[in-house]
């Protein structure tokens, strides 16, 4: 497994709607490595194939560091509620936005096997499978911010001035 370089904000792999995946094989084995690695390295919760310049239906996700998901194919088929709160992404890095969510979400989804699964989340985790759900389809979470982009290190010194703040500041997708 290795680290692949993550594409940044500008790139247009960033804006292209990525193929369904028909098999997996040991190629596409090798990217969900690659893309865990990937994501560890860079501290995030959450990364889509297109990040890596691959435009494939693939996403990773992991909100605690001991939950991770492959989403191969992944569709949104409930939300529920809202959510409004800051939210970063490897491709755009040192900054966060806010940005407004489904507070539950279900999504079906097919394995590495290829058997199809169902997750819900609620939370962090319904706002990292709406952000990297997205990335599939070419979109980008600063679309949807509320307001300016802020550093990150503005959120840290802001979530600790104010306890409202529900700030995810290292916390990317
Ligand atoms: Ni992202």
């Amino acid at each position: 497994m290795a680290i692949r370089q993550i594409r940044t904000q500008g790139d247009p792999v960033l804006n292209k709607v990525c193929k369904e995946v028909k098999e997996v094989t040991e190629r596409t084995k090798e990217l969900i490595g690659d893309m865990f690695d990937t994501m560890y390295e860079a501290n995030g919760v959450g990364l889509a194939a297109p990040q890596v310049g691959i435009l494939k239906r693939i996403a990773v996700i992991d909100v605690t560091g001991e939950d991770p998901v492959v989403l191969i194919n992944p569709k949104i088929i409930e939300t529920d509620g809202e959510q409004t709160g800051y939210e970063g992404c490897l491709s755009v890095p040192g900054v966060s936005g806010k940005v407004t969510r489904p507070n539950h979400v279900k999504v079906v989804y097919l394995d590495e096997e290829f058997n199809e699964q169902e997750i819900e989340g609620t939370e962090l985790l319904a706002r990292a499978l709406c952000h990297e759900i997205e990335h599939l389809d070419g979109h980008m979470y600063t679309e949807r911010v509320i307001g300016d982009l802020v550093d990150n290190s503005e959120l840290v010194e802001k979530s600790e001035a104010s306890e409202e703040d529900d700030a995810d500041a290292d916390e990317e997708e």
